[in-house]
């Protein structure tokens, strides 16, 4: 029933300087898997598998990431080497890929509503792949969320409790808690100081969004940091109808953060990889 799923993967990465000086920061390894397709395997697994990148200047590297490397192929085929790429030839078996481009960082908002054309009028899912998810047992977010939507029929956002110093750096919500884990959205603030913050519950980066959103982005006017928040547009779809908040199982490592990064290539060198 939902089979899109958003990448916004335009923006510059500028905390890894110098890595991301000519390298998209989605390109950044996790062990030995570019953080992006980490990302993408969630989608898929989710049963989200056309996969639409809203990317910019100097990211190429994701839509060759995504295709075949004729002359790798061509070198490897037949030796051992092959089975590095197997995990890679599975996730581009599985989904399709298309891009599009967000001419300027005019915020999350704008990089959705860019994606319009790519997803059309139907529900999806969005994917900030700086925000790696892993679960123990397999089950990932994104197919929580899609299981929540499928009963509830409404945008959702993944939320997670924050201590209180993190809280400038997230969308936070608050609401009425419809089931355990589960609220009913009745506000949200994009990166509050802690003291005006309504909870200290974190929007983290997975989505499920009602196609309605794309014209809600449209009338949102620029918000915090004079960009065009997804926040701000949630809150509006909250107030006409219902946006839910959903605490999901699992772990979140901050990708886009030096330190989450390491904790992130650590957890994965030690629990996931080569299983
Ligand atoms: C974005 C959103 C924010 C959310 C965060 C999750 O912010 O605007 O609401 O909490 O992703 O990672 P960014 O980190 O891209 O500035």
């Amino acid at each position: 029933m939902i089979r899109k799923c958003l990448f916004p993967v335009a923006g510059y990465g500028t905390r890894f300087l110098p890595a991301t000086k000519s390298m998209p920061k989605e390109m950044l390894p996790v062990v030995n898997k570019p953080l992006v397709q980490y990302g993408v395997e969630e989608a898929i697994e989710a049963g989200l598998d056309e996969i639409g990148f809203v990317t910019g200047r100097g990211k190429r590297a994701i839509a060759d990431h995504f295709d075949v490397s004729y002359e790798l192929e061509h070198q490897i085929a037949g030796t051992s080497k092959e089975e590095y790429l197997s995990s890679i030839r599975n996730v581009m078996a599985k989904g399709s890929f298309s891009f599009t481009r967000q001419p300027s960082m005019a915020g999350l908002g704008d990089a959705i509503l860019q994606g319009r054309r790519l997803i059309g009028d139907e529900p999806f899912g969005v994917v900030l792949s700086d925000d790696l998810c892993v679960t123990e047992d397999g089950d990932g977010v994104l197919s929580q969320m899609v299981r929540l939507y499928k009963q509830f029929r409404c945008s959702i956002v993944a939320v997670q409790e924050v201590p209180e110093e993190d809280i400038h750096k997230f969308g936070v919500i608050a609401g009425e808690q419809i089931k355990t884990g589960l609220y009913q959205v009745n506000d949200m603030v994009e990166k509050p100081e802690a003291k005006d913050a309504p909870s200290n519950l974190a929007i983290i980066g997975r989505y499920i969004l009602t196609p309605d959103i794309f014209t809600i982005i449209e009338n949102t006017p620029p918000g915090k940091n004079n960009e065009v928040q997804l926040t701000d547009a949630l809150l509006s779809q909250a107030k006409d109808g219902c946006v839910l908040a959903y605490k999901f199982k699992g772990k979140r490592f901050d990708c886009g953060s030096v330190s989450g990064f390491v904790d992130a290539t650590n957890y994965v060198y030690e629990n996931l990889y080569g299983k």
